[in-house]
């Protein structure tokens, strides 16, 4: 990690606390740079945010990778989940002004250190809800039916000969009716496997410390209080809070042990919530029956080694429960959309997923990206002060690729020279 001390940037006086200043935009000026930090393909970006930025993408997996000129010029990014940035790292960005995850947890952004630079952070809340719930049964499913170990027995070649041969593979295979599935966090996701699990016959029961009393009867749910009642009257329990700083490692050795011998757990919400170790001896002991996760502590997950190497009754996705073509086009065409609304619009005003609102107070100065106005501003207005590109969009020309990261994509190629290779990387 850089441990140089971060550059002071420049501070506007009548901007609210947080806040950084305007950046200059229109035909007189460049536009403004957005960058992908943590990946390459910007096919369904570009068309969304061409007429108002150039983009660029760095592949990076740390900021150590990333280019000084997208360091120092980017005021918009786009992150995947397989870069993390913490204060140290944002505090490299000196013209950053908005943050937009791929995805919905914002676990790998400090986003409190983020909005003390002024930086708005948004994720996209909405897109696979339907994806990962499916998801979700789908190894709940499999962990009751027994299905993946099945079928790898007959793609090894295995003969089923009579039933004894199907009681032995198929032993610990448990009918759902009747029994308790136990949801941590009825959120988004949460609610829809809650709708769904109802249908196969589960009895639903969730805990969720920070929802109003009601919601359970508006979904006709049973609900508990405390993490160990859940623990301890659930069947099978299925992880799908967010994670947070209260929560890392909320099932441990400890509370494995508040859980009904022999129950399931499945974890499709993030890594973090489960200590492997732990969950490998339970495994290993039988007093959890067996496990799925597509979520892991650390990704990307190695299956080959880690705590979790040897495991017993253990089926892994490699964090795919949120995909599907439908899901991954709109995904990413929410998140370009939310960087267009920053810059065409004010932060936060214009934002619709803003995680970090809190720190960007209501002075009525509408804070914009593009530099253009900032007092009662017209989104509209701005696109006539960019420099319009034609509506086909250029394929994609790296302006430098001289290592596999940091590369620019620049939509207005037209317009702006190649730089040396040297500049870029
Ligand atoms: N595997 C994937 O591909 C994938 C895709 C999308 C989201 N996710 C993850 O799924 C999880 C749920 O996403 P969502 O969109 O439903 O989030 P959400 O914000 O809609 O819901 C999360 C819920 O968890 C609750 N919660 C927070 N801390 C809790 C705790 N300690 N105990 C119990 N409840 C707690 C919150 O009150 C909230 O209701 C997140 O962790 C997200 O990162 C995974």
């Amino acid at each position: 990690m850089d441990k140089k001390k971060p550059l002071k940037r420049p501070r506007m006086d009548n901007l609210p606390i947080g806040a950084r200043g305007p950046i200059a935009n229109g035909p007189l000026h460049t536009r403004p740079l957005v960058a992908l930090l943590d990946g390459r393909d910007c096919s369904i970006e570009m068309p969304i945010l061409k007429d108002v930025a150039t983009v660029a993408f760095c592949d990076a997996q740390s900021t150590q990778e990333i280019h000084e000129k997208v360091l120092n010029e980017a005021v918009g990014a786009l992150m995947w989940h397989t870069i993390t940035l913490a204060k140290e790292d944002l505090e490299k960005f000196k013209a950053l002004r908005i943050i937009v995850r791929i995805g919905s947890g914002v676990d790998n952004v400090d986003i409190k250190a983020a909005g003390e630079l002024g930086i708005a952070v948004c994720n996209v809340p909405g897109y696979g809800v339907e994806e990962v719930a499916d998801a979700t049964l789908c190894l709940i499913l499999s962990l009751y039916r027994r299905t993946y170990w099945l079928a790898n027995l007959v793609k090894e070649g295995k003969k089923f000969q009579g039933p004894e041969q199907v009681r032995e593979a198929a032993q610990g295979c448990a009918r759902i009716r009747g029994d308790t599935l136990g949801i941590v966090g009825l959120g988004r996701i949460g609610t829809a496997v809650a709708l769904r699990a109802k249908v196969f016959g589960f009895n639903v029961t969730f805990y969720d410390p920070y929802l109003p009393d009601g919601i359970e009867r508006s979904y006709g749910l049973s609900r508990v209080y405390t993490l160990q009642d859940l623990l301890f009257q659930s069947d099978c329990v299925t992880l799908h809070c967010t994670l947070n700083e209260h929560n890392h490692h909320l099932i441990n050795e400890y509370t494995i042990k508040q859980m009904r011998p022999g129950a399931f757990l499945v974890n499709t919400a993030r890594g973090g919530l489960v200590d492997e170790n732990a969950l490998a001896s339970a495994l290993k002991d039988g007093r959890i029956r067996a496990a799925a996760l597509d979520v892991h502590e650390n990704e990307p997950f190695n299956a080959l080694s880690g705590p979790l190497k040897d495991a017993p009754n253990l089926m892994c996705t490699p964090h795919a429960a949120w995909y599907s073509d439908a899901s991954s086009t709109e995904l990413r065409e929410m998140a370009a959309s939310e960087i267009r609304r920053a810059i065409v619009g004010r932060i936060p005003e214009s934002l619709r997923n803003c995680v970090n609102k809190g720190y960007f107070g209501s002075s009525g100065f509408g804070e914009t990206i593009n530099g253009a106005t900032c007092y009662n501003y017209n989104p509209m207005s701005v696109a006539h002060s960019t420099t319009i590109e034609p509506l086909s969009t250029p394929p994609a020309i790296p302006i430098s690729h001289s290592t596999p990261h940091s590369t620019l994509q620049d939509t207005s190629n037209r317009l702006t020279p190649k730089p040396e290779s040297s500049e870029v990387h």
